[in-house]
């Protein structure tokens, strides 16, 4: 398809899509319809490749860079003086007439050539070449409703059921019958869902990459040990409820005792340090068998030791606990070793009661985990038996590893880096109670907007300066499509949260502050949603210099483009329907993250920060989050009660 091609379809993208925004709805949901046809002739290597486009969508759109530039001087405002300002507006317009041209139609020529230009650079730069752990930095937790298990048995009937859940859903993946997303009228990429089971981060040194796989077994953790656990018998049929209850067991039976040698633990380290370990590894026959069988399986089973859930005080605590076991297990001596942080989904099952998984982000955004969440919270809920029977269950059998001196050293680092890690991460997360989507509803206005100004709010209430804030908006609209920053710190927003503050502003003034600012953000929203933001935009001018090894412009090293994207609030909505809540590290060192599922009568946020940074405190932006909604939905009905 031609680039004008493209434009012509972004023209028809449906103008519902303002107020509607993404539907996304479960297999018993209302807005959703079959597959297209066309993707039932993909195999499962076929459908992780969006190169076949098999659902006909449109391609990802080059902006214009007049546009990029115009909106990306009205998003670096508030962050600038006045003659910063004025040097970033000069940077802009030569850049604009400049450079800036030859780099663009390098970059159209590019979108010409890739169904989508940005898919390949965005999975390497922002994921596989990134170098940092994947935990906290870049893996999310997602805490699943608390259970209240009182012996083994419960915990592994539990597990048996999630993973029958989880083989269910993956079946519906195969026989293409997860139905299509919807945003208004337009269909959503659906490629995401297939790289869910079997995908495996392979570190490496620069550079990681993703293996995708399918296979019958899963992997199970328990006290460390790893073991491969079939779900298929010997005869083909597969186990079921009880069967699979009795494989647990067994795990269980072949682990009695803790070991310290789980290596587990190097996959929560940096990626250059664990590629070293890993070819260090792999250089042994019995190694390199163990970690390709990792490699292959389904998913991972965590059966985790106790963490005295239920001896906390309250539900926040509660919170706290489980998505701190959702991140990082909690550190080496919780169940942090009791992990394999490069496979892309780890359900835990905790001993007395916290269930939930950890996803590595790399081949999927959160949107479809929490969408198979809703999926297995039903399915065992819903009480329901496995019909099947294997005559002839094949025995777990414990993956072994031969570590010499060098690697029990890197394991010991490792451990000591991991706590490091836990240690520093600060977890306030909660459930706000005073109302929900609902309400903001009833005020004609868009939750999402809403809820990302109150977060503005909070940071300027706390912090008394502008907060660049990162919101994740889903482009896959367009095939290959993940995400589109929105700018919420906008202009608007400032002003929004100054009115607020200023004692001497009527009711009125502070709604319509309020409008101002949220009406700013939807419209960034729906923009960026088309794939027309600032940042990738700007991220793909930058790729395309480097790869055709022109210098990079200056217009990224000044004080706008830093300030901008320093993003001190990193945030994210993962709407789930059950009481759970996905969760994960901020994006600088002196940031907060705010993840968070708006259900109809309540909001489940999960914030955190950097103990070791002074100038945060999520304790404290948690009080001021719940302030400024509790300041909002005041002010909301004082200026309806004066027009009564
Ligand atoms: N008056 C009344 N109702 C309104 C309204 C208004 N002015 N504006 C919106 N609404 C309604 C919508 O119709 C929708 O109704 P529904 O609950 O019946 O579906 C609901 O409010 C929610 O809409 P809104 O809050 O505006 O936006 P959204 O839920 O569509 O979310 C994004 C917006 C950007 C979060 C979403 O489009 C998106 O991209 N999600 C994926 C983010 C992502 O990738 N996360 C994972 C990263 S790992």
């Amino acid at each position: 398809m031609s680039i004008s091609a493209v434009q012509k379809s972004n023209s028809t993208i449906d103008s519902n899509m303002l107020r509607t925004g993404l539907k996304l709805c479960g297999p018993k949901g209302f807005f959703l319809k079959p597959y297209a046809s066309s993707f039932e002739l993909s195999c499962h290597y076929a459908s992780t490749n969006p190169a076949a486009n098999v659902q006909n969508l449109p391609r990802l759109p080059v902006p214009k860079l007049s546009e990029t530039l115009d909106k990306y001087l009205k998003t670096v405002r508030p962050h600038l003086n006045d003659e910063e300002f004025s040097q970033t507006t000069k940077l802009a317009k030569a850049f604009e007439s400049g450079i800036g041209q030859k780099l663009q139609s390098l970059l159209e020529s590019r979108a010409e050539k890739h169904l989508n230009w940005l898919e390949e650079w965005w999975l390497n730069t922002a994921y596989l070449e990134y170098r940092d752990p994947v935990v906290v930095y870049s893996s999310p937790g997602l805490v699943f409703p608390f259970r209240k298990f009182t012996n083994q048995n419960e915990q592994l009937q539990y597990a048996a059921k999630t993973l029958l859940a989880v083989l269910e859903y993956k079946s519906l993946i195969d026989r293409n019958q997860i139905p299509t997303e919807m945003m208004g009228k337009n269909p959503l990429d659906m490629s995401q869902y297939r790289k869910i089971f079997g995908t495996c981060r392979i570190p490496g040194e620069k550079r990681d990459k993703l293996s995708y796989n399918d296979s019958k077994y899963v992997t199970v953790i328990h006290n460390n040990h790893i073991f491969h656990v079939d779900l298929w018998g010997e005869d083909g049929a597969i186990l079921d409820e009880e069967q699979i209850k009795n494989q647990l067991k067994k795990v269980m039976e072949l682990s009695k005792s803790r070991t310290d040698k789980g290596i587990g633990i190097l996959t929560s380290e940096n990626r250059d340090t664990w590629a070293k370990a890993y070819n260090l590894l792999i250089k042994d026959d019995v190694n390199r068998e163990s970690l390709a069988d990792i490699e292959r399986s389904l998913a991972v089973l965590c059966l985790d030791a106790p963490v005295d859930v239920w001896k906390c005080p309250d539900k926040n605590a509660r919170q706290n606990l489980a998505a701190a076991q959702t991140i990082h297990g909690g550190g080496p001596d919780s169940n942090g070793c009791n992990r394999w942080f490069d496979k892309t989904v780890q359900f835990i099952v905790g001993a007395d009661g916290i269930t939930g998984l950890t996803y590595e982000h790399s081949p999927a955004e959160g949107q479809p985990i929490a969408v198979l969440t809703d999926y297995i919270i039903q399915y065992i809920e819903q009480g329901k038996k496995s019909t099947t029977q294997s005559a002839k269950p094949k025995d777990p059998i414990l993956l072994k590893f031969n570590i010499n001196n060098e690697v029990t050293q890197m394991v010991t680092t490792a451990k000591t880096n991991l706590n490091r890690l836990a240690d520093n991460l600060e977890l306030n997360c909660f459930t706000y109670e005073k109302y929900g989507k609902n309400f903001i509803k009833t005020q004609k206005m868009s939750p999402d907007s809403y809820l990302q100004m109150a977060m503005q709010y909070a940071f300027y209430r706390l912090h008394q300066t502008p907060g660049a804030h990162y919101e994740s908006a889903a482009t896959r609209m367009y095939v290959g499509g993940r995400t589109e920053t929105i700018r919420s710190c906008s202009i608007e927003s400032i002003e929004f949260a100054k009115t607020m503050l200023n004692a001497q502003s009527s009711a009125k003034e502070k709604v319509q502050a309020m409008k101002n600012a949220i009406n700013a953000h939807k419209n960034y929203t729906v923009q960026a949603l088309q794939g027309l933001g600032v940042d990738r935009h700007l991220l793909g001018l930058k790729l395309i210099a480097l790869e055709n090894g022109i210098e990079v412009p200056k217009i990224y090293s000044d004080a706008g483009y830093i300030k901008s994207a320093h993003m001190r609030i990193s945030t994210s909505q993962v709407a789930c329907k059950c009481d759970g809540f996905m969760c994960y590290g901020p994006l600088v060192p002196n940031g907060y993250a705010t993840c968070y599922n708006p259900r109809d009568n309540d909001v489940n946020f999960a914030t955190s920060s950097f103990a070791s940074n002074t100038e945060t405190d999520c304790g404290k932006y948690r009080t001021a989050l719940e302030q400024s909604l509790q300041d909002m939905h005041d002010v909301l009905l004082k200026s309806t009660q004066s027009k009564l």
